[in-house]
């Protein structure tokens, strides 16, 4: 595998591969022509970036228009547009019907059992109305949090602009996530009201969300009422007085619903991220300034035209879905497909069976799902008609040069350039991305910052580093989709971003500058690891395992997978008195591996668990992760000098044959 997702690899050696790739893709000579964004956007927003992003806001419907753009007097805390006041659901439904687009597609929905739906503008704006009314009778007003729970299906849209309409932050919780994990979140966010359904479609049966919903609720005495989509059917307990069926309630509401005005700084919604430590970070984000942001990176990474259908292949439970599933085509207001279920279900070309039908001219996935379709074979997707596609792009980690050639020539007919978009949760919107109809798209480059956004690559001291060498992804200015402060937790938002570097943000990713100053990504500086593009910190799992009774002492590492980019690998000391025999020791790992899924969620399952009897630890204690996962990658040991007992990775290393389970 190439070393471009090593951790901690900010070293010039670990892009050593890259640099023998020679490969370059220009702009299809049509695309260029028309192109949304030019050589001259980039010289615009050069000469004057505030000016750039209060044109920027002009594509947004202002019930009062912004005279500010944006306000940095108080670092790190940025106010855009601050005098401006919004409807964030006004600009992704009614003004598209107002403007005559009421019958134009708002969602292609594809549910994973074969199910379809076409739903206009026209359509989505009556059933956001509904809902927006059915919440208020539940009792939420502006400034309440709601939490969404749920399957990919357009109540999950409907839900989020509901919330958005009426000023109440939504907190999504990623449906695969545990009754654990969704209680926390509801917890920390003072959740009152939950939507959810009673189960949704994956690998070809009905699984079920609302018994999660109801552990959860248990901790979580503050929420009052439970709002439940009947999406697969099956027996639902409802709990007396709390819950109600979306049926009995929204789809019975008033299809009218007069939006109000909230200041472009009023709370949009909160999104729990893992970071470096146990306690997932919520991350806020405001209305003005990200629907701004994310139409704008919406129309120009894409180069966005009136008539695409654009399909953005992940879930609503990330900040994918919000930004690219919802928020930013919405407002744009762009023909999108939705799809509920996984790649393979029924058959291994469903996605690309979906394309076809749909005439799909713009895809965004993850390059975990395309080295699994590389894996799947090319003879796939050939069987289906691609030729509607036009730029392809890819998310959530490094891409590595093979899949994005693959990519390119498999799916893209070798004529659709590859936008490789970097951002993060915290950044709301893409910050470095190809702009398809300049850039000479380099293989597994993000290439360069996207017009009005600052990025650089600094070395320890902060100071820039020159073309060809490697340091810390840092965004030196504000920029209008920007988290505004961890939610309840201003020092930590301080703490975690702003003061490893006086004066920038430091977003916890190496990257290195190539010889044109054209950006590649190198991974994670920090102790979290990108699984299949979810991010996932080491702590957090290390806590789920240590929380197991039998288990002492848990060490978690992010290894190298040929499909996932990363995969948990845990080394785990048990009990006194917990010592395993052979075939004992197979039936702990288990254990441990279902404990990990309740506790966080089966994405959180560790590809490996090691029973070992110490862990490598320096002098002062600190466990030794770099020699674990280079135990975990089947790599020669490094330096061992440090560790206390270097006869412990021995040890370690004589367990690892038959730990694994897949
Ligand atoms: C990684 C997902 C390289 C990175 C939108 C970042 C990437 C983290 C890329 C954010 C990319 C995301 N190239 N690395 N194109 N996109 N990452 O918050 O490490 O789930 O910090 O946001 O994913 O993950 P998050």
């Amino acid at each position: 595998m190439p070393s471009t997702r090593r951790p901690y690899a900010v070293s010039d050696d670990a892009l050593s591969n890259l640099l023998h790739e020679e490969r370059r893709f220009p702009p299809p000579e049509e695309l260029a022509a028309s192109a949304n964004v030019t050589e001259e956007t980039f010289a615009e927003a050069d000469a004057d970036r505030e000016a750039f992003w209060a044109k920027q806001a002009e594509r947004i419907s202002w019930e009062s228009k912004p005279t500010q753009t944006v306000d940095w007097s108080n670092p790190p805390f940025a106010k855009w547009y601050a005098d401006g006041t919004l409807n964030a659901a006004y600009n992704c439904l009614d003004r598209h019907v107002e403007a005559g687009k009421g019958d134009k597609v708002a969602f292609h929905f594809e549910g994973e059992p074969g199910d379809s739906r076409d739903i206009t503008y026209a359509e989505l704006t009556k059933e956001v109305c509904q809902a927006a009314n059915a919440l208020t009778e539940l009792g939420v007003d502006a400034g309440d949090r709601v939490a969404i729970y749920m399957p990919m299906i357009p109540e999950a849209v409907v839900s989020i602009l509901a919330c958005a309409r009426l000023g109440a932050p939504h907190v999504v919780v990623f449906g695969g996530f545990s009754a654990d994990a969704l209680a926390t979140r509801i917890q920390d966010c003072e959740v009152e009201v939950v939507i959810t359904a009673d189960g949704g479609y994956r690998r070809g049966s009905a699984s079920a969300l609302k018994p999660a919903v109801d552990e959860a609720l248990k901790s979580c005495p503050e929420v009052k009422k439970v709002l439940v989509v009947k999406r697969t059917g099956q027996e639902t307990e409802m709990v007396e007085g709390r819950d109600v069926w979306w049926d009995d309630t929204v789809a019975k509401a008033s299809t009218e619903h007069t939006p109000q005005a909230f200041e472009a700084e009023h709370p949009l919604y909160v999104m729990y991220t893992s970071g470096s430590t146990g306690k997932p970070k919520g991350i806020l984000h405001t209305t003005g300034g990200y629907l701004v942001g994310t139409s704008y990176t919406h129309w120009a990474t894409f180069d966005l035209k009136d008539n695409d259908v654009f399909w953005t292949a992940a879930d609503i439970g990330w900040v994918t879905g919000h930004s690219y599933l919802v928020y930013g085509p919405l407002a744009n207001g762009t023909t999108s497909v939705m799809y509920e279920g996984t790649p393979d279900t029924p058959h291994q070309g469903r996605w690309w069976e979906i394309v076809d039908k749909y005439k799909v001219s713009i895809l965004y996935a993850a390059p975990t799902a395309i080295r699994t379709f590389m894996k799947w074979g090319a003879e796939i997707p050939q069987k289906y008609d691609l030729s509607s596609l036009r730029v392809l792009g890819s998310v959530g980690e490094p891409i590595n040069p093979e899949a994005y050639v693959w990519y390119r020539k498999n799916i893209g007919g070798d004529r659709t350039p590859v936008v490789d978009t970097w951002w993060q949760t915290e950044t709301g919107m893409h910050m470095i991305s190809p702009m398809p109809g300049v850039a000479n798209g380099k293989p597994g480059a993000a290439m360069r910052p996207i017009p009005g956004v600052s990025i650089d690559v600094v070395n320890d001291e902060g100071k820039s580093v020159e073309n060809g060498h490697g340091g810390y992804l840092v965004i030196r200015e504000p920029w209008p989709a920007m988290l505004r402060t961890l939610w309840g937790d201003d020092q930590r938002f301080i703490d975690t971003y702003w003061s490893r570097f006086e004066g920038m943000y430091f977003a916890g990713d190496g990257a290195k500058k190539d010889e044109d100053g054209d950006i590649w990504l190198l991974g994670r500086v920090d102790d979290v690891m990108n699984v299949s593009g979810h991010r996932m910190s080491t702590t957090e799992i290390e806590s789920a395992l240590v929380s197991h009774p039998r288990v002492a002492e848990a060490a978690v590492v992010g290894a190298t997978d040929e499909t996932t980019g990363q995969a948990i690998v845990a080394f785990v000391i048990l009990r006194s008195g917990g010592e395993v025999d052979a075939d004992k020791g197979a039936d702990i790992v288990a254990e441990l591996r279902n404990h990990v899924a309740k506790e966080i969620g089966p994405i959180a399952k560790p590809r490996q668990i090691m029973v070992v009897e110490e862990l490598p630890k320096t002098r002062s204690g600190k466990i030794m992760r770099r020699l674990l996962r280079d135990i975990a990658e089947n790599r020669e040991l490094g330096d061992v000098t440090t560790l206390q007992d270097s006869s412990v990775m021995n040890l370690i290393k004589d367990n690892m044959a038959g730990s694994r389970e897949d």
